[in-house]
């Protein structure tokens, strides 16, 4: 007789084999799948994980996975933290906030003394989850920054408040290694590195690993990479799977089992200014991102 499926079981949602007969799940590069339980609930918040989502590349899916993975670990009852760190405000966008319309941004948080935390933290429309806005005046601080003392901290002092209050605290970069990006991975405990699944993706992370061990030397001793999450992955295309490929026989079980598909439901989220766990809940895409949340408790890279 064959058991019934659980809840925990039909989650994954991802790329790779399904468990049949010839045995177990597996991921996309034939590591057994672990069947990662919902997360405990959690009696009281804090102290907050700061993780950044890092890669120099552009549009290759670190505001989505901002976005959605804060939104999935906040439907865990946990208390998330958005920042976004990105003169294009699309992390705001992204949860409903106007770029515009705002009197107070994570400029102003990190270049004025007197502008604190709670002055900027936003409410969303998803319970648990805030968002420290930014907006294009963000772009001047890279070139106001560069006379500062302790320049590449100033954005780690910011945060401080946030740490008793939040569970975990998501800073979403810019496309760039300049000083906010370094600023961002003094701040975090862990960085997540969002990859395209796309052949060219491959030359820019010895770069960003270069990056990330510098910090670690000279500014950031404990700084961790969390892991490689593979996004836009194509399962019709072979071409999809050797990336993957690629980046395991590189980097090991730094790539997290979690894949995440490419569905235009993504962008559809966007235009929404919604997760894709409020827009399309029992879509893939959202399963996806909800996999990705248990892994990363798991592994203990979130609470
Ligand atoms: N898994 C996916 N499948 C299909 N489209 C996706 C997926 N993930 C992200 N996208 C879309 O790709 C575009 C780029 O994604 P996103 O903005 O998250 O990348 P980014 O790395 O933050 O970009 P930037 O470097 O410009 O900040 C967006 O239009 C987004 O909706
Ligand atoms: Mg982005």
């Amino acid at each position: 007789m064959t058991q019934p499926a659980t809840a925990e079981s039909t989650l994954p949602g991802i790329p790779g084999r399904e468990a049949n007969d010839d045995g177990p799940a597996t991921d996309v590069v034939g590591r057994t799948l672990p069947d990662y339980p919902a997360p405990a609930p959690l009696a009281d918040h804090g102290p907050a994980r700061v993780v950044a989502m890092c890669n120099q590349k552009g549009g290759v899916g670190k505001t989505t996975t901002t976005i959605n993975l804060g939104a999935a670990l906040a439907e865990c009852g946990r208390k998330v933290l958005l920042v976004d760190f990105d003169p294009q405000g699309a992390a705001s966008v992204g949860v409903g906030v106007s770029p515009h319309d705002l009197d107070l941004s994570v400029y102003n948080l990190i270049m004025e003394r007197d502008v604190e935390l709670a002055d900027v933290v936003r409410p969303t429309r998803i319970d648990g989850l805030d968002v420290v806005p930014a907006n294009i005046d963000l772009s001047a601080a890279e070139v106001q920054l560069v006379g500062e003392v302790a320049r590449e901290s100033v954005l780690s002092r910011a945060l401080r408040p946030a740490l008793d209050e939040y569970d975990l605290v998501l800073v979403d970069c810019q496309p760039s290694l300049g000083l906010l990006t370094v600023n961002a991975l003094t701040a975090a405990n862990g960085v997540l590195i969002p990859l395209e699944c796309e052949f060219f993706a491959l030359r820019g992370v010895a770069l960003l690993v270069e990056t990330i061990d510098k910090v670690r030397d000279r500014l950031n001793p404990d700084l961790a990479v969390d892991g490689i999450l593979p996004t836009m992955f194509d399962s019709r295309t072979l071409h999809s799977r050797e990336v993957v490929q690629r980046v395991h026989e590189a980097f090991g079980d730094t790539l997290l089992h979690t894949v995440i598909g490419r569905t235009v439901k993504f962008p559809d989220a966007s235009v929404a200014a919604e997760p894709i766990t409020a827009y399309a809940p029992s879509h893939a895409g959202a399963a996806a991102y909800r996999h990705l949340a248990r892994e990363l408790v798991a592994r203990g890279s979130s609470r």
